[in-house]
């Protein structure tokens, strides 16, 4: 890994042994782009990348040839309103109205390592020999805003990370109107956009497109990543599949409102922008002040999607994901929500416990409903304080009898949230967000505290912190369930407003903080009803993140294949539940539910007393295999086999990092008769190598690769006495081991 610079062109070019990113000092002082992608040699000058040509109607610079027009050179930070009819990167409005900036070179500084970002989270190396970061220093002469773009280049993985800083060294006061964390201009628009999109309970589909002169965009204006879009897209070349091809990824570390973006002048640039929404966004900048945007984090593969996911995987798992459980494989729990929802006593709840206990479970979790007035979803939220008439000895005493049993003990949260009817409500209104005079939308029965106020953010880190140090917890849900309106803040004067929604992010990131630090034993689990809040940002927190409300074995087996796209399957929250399922009332077999649990987290979401005793013997041996195979499937390298977007069957698998073993699983959403052979083609196996399958065949790994493992099955080509017909919903999991 390398930054090299050729001061006296002024070109920058960060290579490491995958990609290779170029940039070089415009003749107007501007940063440009040269190129990104696939790692290049490095010489000395590739000022010829640097197309000029002569256009009519082009805006041109002053005292520049003609053939330079920012309406078509690339660029790393640009700005509307200079010559730029593009979207713009940066927008500063100043004291006499004009929002146009001239960012001209001032320097640069290289150092090892990365610079973590203050109060946002980040990616991070362990040893400086990790990476190196490359600052350039811009500066706009008339207004003496300096913007400092930062850019790290890991040594043995293909991302490069970029973020910016815009500080006012001016003498009067900017507002910062736009500050996105990425721009990059590529020199063609030969590519397809991939989006992860859908609503609550089919969070993450993929959508893909061919990119198209004009904007294309996704975005949250809803103060969370959100159900329906996440802030991940990919720009995939049209033949690139999951195996091959060139793909890129983009990946804001980010939880708050977002857009992401890809415009394609009628030149044939692409131009991707990313980051904090510009729309209901401002900050505004006193003499000194700074403002730090948000990373992102640009993922490139020339081994098409699964390369790219594998990248991200790898990154997010060790060098996002903190704290002691980053390395652990998580613990088999029990979560009571499915199994009771808010009709429960601490009798109930043991007796929950005690049969998962009997059936290998390692964690019991109580979800919402132990607090205050909280009987339904309209009372109690803001009031952290335990409900002795269902706990009679608090959630102490609930912990410490679930211990007792051998088992740890976790706990669900809503810190963000205030239902109308609670104490704290009646104490302090005006702590959740509204507006003076307007009545407020409620949703779920409840409103947003204000998170942007540090007295709001004190207050109920105390409350929190209290129950957590008075209990035995090992284990926290930090919920989310409902999108932000009414956003302003009463204590922050009219042209301030536009920071309340970055604020209040900061401000959940500063009690995940604060509660990461004082309490580094527990395992969070973040959550938004459901997965709205499945993002990057959450990751550097809590190292898994409920995917889902819907819990449906099929339903769960598109989820959880799209979130893989960009998130670990390590970061995945993933139960068995009852049936019929609770969400879209289907049945489906135990055996494939816990099969597609599996490639997550692992835990269950139902009474397992409500089983009969074949079954809890069932789940005796489900939880197991998940004890003998977590490490495998939660620290393996993942591939994606066959999409259950796209056919009936769908397979995934996981290969341990030595090549000894893999896992495969194979889906079927619907039975047919007298179907078509078929095979699955595995991945990353030693080619050399003897394999055995289930304990019986052996086959070397290119076979298996080559000429596939046979899927077909033979009881779905007949009908009759002596063949068991096939069922719907049906799954299998194949083991594959080296043989010495
Ligand atoms: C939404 C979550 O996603 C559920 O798992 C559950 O915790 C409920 N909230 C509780 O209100």
């Amino acid at each position: 890994m390398s930054i090299l610079v050729n001061e006296a062109q002024r070109i920058f070019h960060l290579q490491n042994e995958y990609i290779s990113y170029v940039m070089m000092v415009l003749p107007n002082g501007q940063l440009g782009q040269l190129y990104f992608g696939r790692k290049i040699h490095h010489r000395d000058n590739f000022d010829y990348l640097l197309e000029g040509s002569l256009r009519s109607h082009s805006a041109l610079v002053p005292g520049v040839d003609r053939l330079f027009s920012l309406e078509h050179v690339k660029q790393e930070y640009p700005s509307y309103g200079n010559g730029d009819f593009r979207q713009g990167a940066v927008e500063i409005l100043q004291g006499n109205g004009s929002r146009i900036s001239h960012l001209v070179y001032e320097g640069y500084e290289i150092q090892a390592g990365k610079p973590s970002l203050p109060g946002l989270p980040a990616t991070y190396v362990e040893d400086p020999s990790e990476a190196e970061t490359l600052s350039v220093f811009l500066r706009d002469p008339l207004t003496q805003v300096v913007v400092t773009m930062l850019y790290t280049i890991y040594r043995d993985r293909s991302v490069l990370t970029r973020s910016v800083k815009i500080a006012n060294q001016g003498e009067a006061s900017v507002q910062v109107e736009r500050a996105m964390s990425l721009c990059l201009d590529l020199p063609d628009a030969d590519y397809e956009w991939m989006q992860f999109s859908g609503s609550w309970s089919r969070e993450r589909f993929p959508v893909l497109r061919k990119l198209e002169i004009g904007i294309q965009a996704i975005e949250s204006l809803r103060g969370h990543s959100s159900h329906q879009q996440n802030p991940f897209i990919i720009l995939k070349r049209p033949s690139a599949d999951e195996f091959s091809g060139e793909v890129m990824g983009f990946s804001l570390v980010y939880s708050g409102n977002f857009l992401a973006m890809a415009q394609v002048d009628t030149y044939d640039v692409t131009r991707v922008l990313m980051g904090i929404h510009p729309e209901r966004f401002s900050w505004k900048l006193e003499t000194g002040e700074s403002f730090q945007t948000p990373e992102v984090v640009i993922g490139f593969s020339e081994n098409g999607l699964n390369g790219l996911s594998q990248t991200f995987h790898d990154l997010y798992r060790k060098r996002l994901a903190r704290g002691v459980w980053r390395d652990q494989a998580r613990p088999i729990l029990i979560n009571n929500w499915e199994a009771t929802y808010f009709d429960f006593n601490e009798e109930k709840l043991l007796k929950i416990a005690s049969k998962a206990k009997s059936c290998g479970v390692e964690l019991f979790v109580l979800d919402d409903g132990w607090f205050g007035a909280r009987r339904m979803d309209n009372a109690g939220l803001g009031d952290w304080v335990p409900s002795l008439d269902l706990l009679p000895e608090g959630i102490r005493g609930l912990s410490e009898k679930v211990e007792a049993l051998g088992m740890k003990f976790g706990l669900w949260i809503e810190p963000e949230m205030v239902n109308p009817d609670s104490d704290l409500y009646r104490a302090h209104p005006d702590w959740a967000l509204h507006v003076p005079g307007r009545d407020s939308s409620l949703s779920r029965n409840q409103l947003v505290l204000d998170f942007s106020r540090p007295e709001v953010v004190d207050y109920i880190h105390g409350m929190i912190a209290k129950v957590i140090r008075e209990s035995k917890i090992s284990y926290i849900k930090w919920d989310m369930n409902r999108s932000i309106t009414d956003c302003f803040n009463e204590s922050l004067p009219a042209d301030r407003q536009g920071e309340v929604f970055h604020r209040y992010i900061l401000g959940v990131y500063d009690l995940y903080e604060r509660l990461i630090r004082e309490f580094p034993h527990i395992l969070f689990e973040s959550c938004a009803g459901g997965g709205a809040r499945f993002d990057a940002g959450m990751l550097y927190y809590a190292p898994q993140a409920w995917t889902s409300d819907d819990t449906d074995a099929m339903e769960r087996l598109k989820i959880q294949y799209g979130t893989s796209y960009g998130y670990p399957i390590v970061s995945m929250g993933s139960h068995v539940s009852a049936v019929p399922n609770h969400q879209v009332n289907r049945i489906t077999p135990l055996k494939t539910r816990a099969e597609v649990a599996y490639f997550g987290t692992y835990g269950y979401e139902l009474d397992l007393n409500k089983l009969t005793e074949e079954e809890q013997e069932e789940v005796r041996c489900y939880t197991q295999f998940m004890k003998d195979h977590r490490e495998l499937i939660q620290f393996g390298t993942f591939y994606r086999l066959q999409s259950p977007f796209e056919k009936n069957e769908a397979a995934w698998m996981v290969v341990s990092e030595d090549r000894k073993e893999a896992l495969v699983g194979s889906y079927r959403q619907l039975a047919k008769v007298n179907i078509g052979f078929s095979r699955l083609y595995l991945q990353g196996l030693d080619p050399d190598q003897l394999y055995e399958v289930d304990g019986q065949d052996r086959y070397y790994g290119d076979e298996l690769m080559n000429a596939g493992l046979i899927t077909s099955d033979a009881s779905s080509c007949k009908v009759g006495e002596d063949v068991k017909p096939a069922y719907d919903f049906a799954s299998r999991i194949y083991r594959i081991k080296a043989v010495d």
